[in-house]
């Protein structure tokens, strides 16, 4: 079955029903010890996302597969905001025919964001006849059943919904780290970037009760997680599809409440609705961050006019400053496209003088990347690809210097961090973040992990900075 319409009538049987196929699941497998593989693309939402495959996986008594363990079920769970995150899953799959040939019994399933498009499910179906199941964002909490009928009858299972159902609450999660811990407020967008394919995949807006967002951080909170980032493609319209008047700026406070969580952060913001009452909240609560994720997209208000965002250079830059008037020491971050089409050279210099006067902490910068079934792809006026890849250079060299200079200014100064465990790259020092989310490594001990530390800076990187205890 592919695109069936209609999510089902009571989201409580539905998931006592995925209950029941998680035990059959595990019937079949019997005593066998059953080992998963979760490869993840894209964004937070989605590593939020694994953890819930992760969770259902390990009710069905499967558990996550070491470094060079065979596997029994691989889950990529894919993103198709660019091309080229498309392109790498579909690589991967092409690697993976062999080993399946070898062992056969292995289950292929592919889920997320890119299977919510027909076109990529009939390539998969035509190319990759070797991927078992398929299922996408809408219905990923029905996995239990169609793993359940992949194992039981060894047919291919296809499933993608084609609208979102109610928001699934209660689907087991493994979460991946015991410090800090996401925490999805509300899933898809209304916005209609011109260039995004999100809301195509994601559906319409779908705030989550606040009582059931709060019961969640509180729980989390006694269990000893000390910092939450609340999650939405755009968390500044958090409620208004429930008419929970406070909106997002009262779910921070009522967050900000809550016993044991240390450090609150949320993720992302839209300019044209990042309200004064946020900003607010920001200042007030002792819990949130001083940092906030803003993307910007293009420095030219004419170039956001033909990428609908709604907001003018003028209206993003004066967010800046009532931001770093109410909260000080604030750091922002933000996203950058390069290259949408019609951008002409005056245009992206706009950009590029943007960055100098704003100075970004950090910035992730992006090819613009043609989604088809989004207005941009018609445009007239794509930019070449030799122009957007020097245009993308040159923002690269622009921030990376920025960025080195505004840390720079952190040498010899005292940063509190949250320790989070050892460097993947060097095991002998500790890493943590600083509220403004600044990666900091130092040398620690395993006592330190998941409690504040105030390290002094002696060494900074464009992207971290190193220190030591004091
Ligand atoms: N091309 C390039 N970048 C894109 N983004 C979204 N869609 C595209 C696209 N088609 C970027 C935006 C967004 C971030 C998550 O991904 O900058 O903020
Ligand atoms: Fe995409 Fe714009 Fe929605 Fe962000 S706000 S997910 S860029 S449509």
């Amino acid at each position: 079955m592919v695109n069936s319409a209609k999510p089902p009538a009571s989201a409580g049987a539905e998931l006592q029903k995925q209950r029941e196929y998680a035990s059959l699941v595990r019937h079949i497998n019997g005593l066998r010890p059953m080992k998963y593989c979760i490869r993840t693309f894209g964004c937070q939402m989605n590593e939020n996302d694994s953890e819930r495959l992760a969770g259902m996986l390990r009710e069905m008594g499967y558990n996550e597969a070491n470094a060079g363990d065979k596997c029994d079920i691989i889950v990529f769970n894919t993103c198709c905001v660019r091309e080229n995150a498309e392109l790498k899953v579909f690589g991967h799959l092409g690697a993976l025919k062999k080993e399946k040939r070898d062992n056969p019994d292995m289950v292929i399933a592919v889920c997320g964001c890119m299977m919510q498009q027909e076109n990529a499910v009939r390539q998969i179906k035509e190319k990759y006849g070797h991927v078992d199941i398929v299922f996408g964002t809408h219905n990923l909490h029905t996995f239990p059943e169609l793993l359940y009928r992949a194992v039981s009858t060894g047919e291919r299972t296809y499933d993608v919904w084609d609208i979102p159902g109610h928001v699934a609450e209660g689907v087991p999660i493994e979460r991946k780290d015991r410090i800090k811990a996401w925490v999805t407020v509300m899933y898809g967008c209304n916005n209609f970037c011109s260039y995004c394919i999100v809301p195509y995949v994601r559906g319409r807006e779908r705030s989550r009760n606040p009582e059931t967002v709060i019961e969640e951080i509180s729980s989390l909170g006694s269990r000893g997680i000390r910092e939450v980032t609340l999650l939405g493609q755009n968390v500044n319209s958090y409620g208004r599809d429930i008419g929970y008047e406070k909106g997002f700026a009262g779910l921070l406070r009522e967050v900000d409440k809550i016993e044991g969580i240390e450090r609150i952060r949320f993720m992302t913001s839209h300019p044209k609705d990042l309200s004064d009452e946020l900003i607010q909240a920001m200042a007030d609560c002792p819990g949130v961050c001083e940092h906030l994720h803003l993307p910007i997209q293009s420095g030219s208000t004419r170039i956001l006019r033909e990428m609908n965002r709604n907001y003018t250079r003028e209206h993003y830059m004066d967010l800046i400053l009532k931001l770093r008037a109410k909260v000080p020491g604030i750091s922002i971050t933000t996203d950058i496209i390069a290259g949408f089409p019609g951008e002409t050279e005056e245009d992206f210099e706009e950009t590029l003088d943007l960055l100098e006067r704003i100075r970004f902490d950090f910035a992730f910068t992006f090819i613009y990347s043609k989604r088809a079934g989004t207005p941009a792809a018609e445009k007239e006026g794509q930019v070449p690809a030799e122009t957007v890849k020097d245009r993308f250079d040159r923002l690269v060299r622009v921030q990376n210097r920025i960025s080195r200079q505004i840390n720079d200014r952190l040498l010899g100064q005292e940063v509190e961090v949250l320790v989070e465990g050892t460097s993947s790259s060097n095991k002998r020092m500790y890493t943590g973040r600083t509220r403004t989310n600044k990666v900091v490594n130092f040398r620690g001990d395993e006592s330190m992990v998941g409690k504040l530390v105030n390290v002094r800076v002696d060494n900074v990187q464009t992207w971290s900075l190193g220190g030591s205890v004091v």
